[in-house]
């Protein structure tokens, strides 16, 4: 052994119980389990790939981990299940690394394996993050491009961007955090018959008019070429022929739907600095980026036999999108008048991401009524060979967010929300919230603290909620301080960091945890489970999952604190209780970074 390693991984005699520690480090408790159980049933069994199924005990009474992948193996070998989980315990237990981990181990119920875990394991596996990462980066940093946010930059940013932007951000931040070097993908919509209206009505503008405080206000400006648009078939004419001006490259309409573009990505970046969004002017590849390469998707469809002409225009029909009356849904790429589609731009961008970007992953974090669009443009993509076939597309869908009526969320009169706005109402509703629990602060502090909050509470409330199914946006509860919400976790932070500010301890410094009593055991676990949980995340893309965890790791922080003082212990119990809530505090402030959440000091 080297004599960094000893350095690394104090305390170190710990080290020489449990060499599990020595290796791959921090590590994925659950997954360690899993490969060494699914060990034991390979062998039992004489099969090869069985799963062990590991999760964490349903009820804690059992233990800490179970393992429920002795039943099915006894179904499909016609086995009884308790004997074969006895066989499969022994074998487990023949493993060093089950003396290492495991207090106890015990075939429950029909054939459960319960695992409880040893406290001086926790402490050492907990010891050894001192000044370490809290999760190992990833040794297989293959390539992962993410697409999302993708506003339509035609009109201001609305709620219904909120969905993609925080959600995408969200995870490429975690996929950063893991060393994956995730190629974020702005794919704007800034191509299309609304941008020759809107260059329309901007020819009509008097001369030297100062055209970014025209757009100050994108919302009316759009409005306000839509109604000139709906009302006047000439300027409709006119607004149809800049488009195919546009594709064609001609010089005026461009320049003009440059300055138009420019000053809306301008707004769009200053909501993205609002709201602590990674996004920025180098990870934009808007739809009019593919317009170059649109006719050779094109051509490569046709040389491949896949084009189908229908009422004129160019399209696919593939045999599994076929509807209840047996008609395909064909995918359209190009209209009778030569333009293309949406469709056109996606297949377009689907090969520059698996053949120019190397992607191993595209993860697509799109709203859920474009399920249909993105199968098909990943179904032709696959065919027409544009996605190489170990390039993996993924849709990473979300449902609605909903008013209190159970209708979109909109305004009183029916309008869209801007964005804009909802931050701002935010960031009021927390000032209020926040001058009421602490008003011995400056109001200078009032109004930063409430800054945080009100951001970190829009971006809670919808990366808590299963981004599959639609939710309920309530100001209420997002800003209480009870419940899984941002106030709630902001506060339990703070009331960590408050502890060593009372006491005048350093909360960097190495403080050696041994778990002791059932509470510190039940928070040391939560703690090592961060881990699987983010690496959890990087595969399934639920920031929810990721939330819960925080939730319930403030919970058991709060059950710790209730039962065993910290500040009034003696000696080593003290600074045992010192550490945990130092790794508490660090475990909360990572979780929440990668929320793309920033963290107070005090609230
Ligand atoms: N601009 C699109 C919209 O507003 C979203 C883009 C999603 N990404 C994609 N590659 N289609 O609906």
């Amino acid at each position: 052994m080297g004599f960094s390693k000893i350095a690394r991984f104090p305390p170190y005699f710990l080290l020489l119980n449990f060499p599990l520690l020595n290796g791959s480090h921090p590590m994925n408790l659950k997954q360690t389990l899993e490969t060494a159980i699914a060990h034991a049933l390979n062998q039992v069994s004489g099969r090869s790939g069985c799963q062990a199924l590991v999760t964490p005990a349903k009820n804690p009474q059992f233990g800490d981990y179970q393992a429920n992948g002795v039943m099915a193996l006894a179904k499909q070998l016609g086995r009884n299940p308790r004997e074969l989980g006895a066989a499969v315990l022994a074998e487990f237990q023949r493993d060093p690394l089950a003396a290492q981990l495991a207090d106890k181990l015990e075939l429950a119920g029909p054939g459960f394996i319960n695992i409880v875990l040893k406290p001086e394991f926790l402490s050492a596996a907990l010891n050894a993050l001192h000044g370490e990462r809290l999760v190992a980066t990833t040794s297989a940093p293959e390539h992962v491009v993410i697409d999302y946010s993708g506003i339509n930059l035609a009109k201001e940013m609305h709620v219904g961007h909120l969905r993609s932007t925080i959600i995408g951000d969200a995870i490429a931040r975690t996929l950063d955090y893991l060393g994956y070097a995730p190629i974020r993908q702005n794919h704007f919509g800034d191509w299309g018959t609304q941008f020759g209206m809107l260059i329309a009505y901007m020819q009509e503008l008097p001369q030297g008019n100062n055209l970014s405080a025209d757009l100050a206000d994108l919302e009316s400006f759009y409005r306000a070429a839509k109604r000139r648009f709906d009302a006047d078939p000439a300027f409709a004419d006119l607004a149809r022929a800049n488009v195919v001006k546009l594709q064609a490259g001609d010089a005026d309409c461009l320049l003009l739907w440059r300055r138009f573009i420019d000053i809306s990505i301008a707004h769009c970046q200053a909501l993205y600095d609002k709201l602590g969004i990674t996004l920025n002017s180098a990870h934009v590849k808007p739809e009019s980026f593919y317009n170059d390469r649109l006719k050779s998707v094109l051509d490569a469809l046709k040389v491949q036999g896949l084009l189908t002409e229908s009422d004129g225009a160019q399209c696919v029909f593939l045999d599994e999108f076929k509807n209840k009356e047996g008609d395909i849904t064909p995918v359209i790429v190009q209209k009778t008048d030569g333009g293309y589609l949406y469709a056109t731009t996606d297949l377009a961008a689907i090969a520059y991401r698996c053949q120019e970007l190397h992607a191993k992953r595209v993860l697509y974090v799109v709203d859920a009524r474009q399920s249909l669009h993105l199968a098909q443009v990943f179904a032709v993509a696959r065919k027409a060979g544009f996605a190489t076939p170990e390039c993996q597309l993924e849709h990473l869908s979300f449902g609605t967010m909903m008013g209190k009526d159970g209708k979109p969320f909109k305004t009183r009169s029916g309008d869209t929300i801007k964005l804009v706005d909802l931050c701002n109402e935010s960031c009021e509703r927390a000032y209020t919230l926040v001058k009421e629990k602490n008003p011995d602060l400056s109001d200078e502090q009032h109004r930063q603290i409430a800054t945080t909050v009100g951001i970190a509470a829009v971006k809670y409330s919808d990366l808590s909620k299963n981004r599959n199914s639609d939710y309920l946006f309530d100001w209420d509860t997002m800003l209480s301080f009870e419940g899984n919400t941002a106030p709630y976790l902001l506060y339990a932070y703070a009331r960590i960091r408050s502890i060593f500010r009372r006491a005048e301890c350093d909360v960097d410094a190495r403080y050696a945890i041994t778990v002791a009593q059932v509470e510190e055991k039940a928070l040391a676990l939560k703690l090592l489970q961060f881990t699987e949980t983010v690496e959890t995340l990087a595969s399934d893309c639920l920031p929810n999952q990721l939330c819960l965890y925080l939730y319930e790791l403030a919970g058991h922080f709060m059950k710790f604190y209730e039962a065993c003082p910290v500040l009034k212990a003696q000696d080593s119990a003290r600074e045992s209780r010192l550490g945990l809530c130092q790794l508490t505090a660090r475990t909360l402030q990572q979780g929440l970074a990668l929320l793309g959440i920033e963290t107070l000091e005090q609230m």
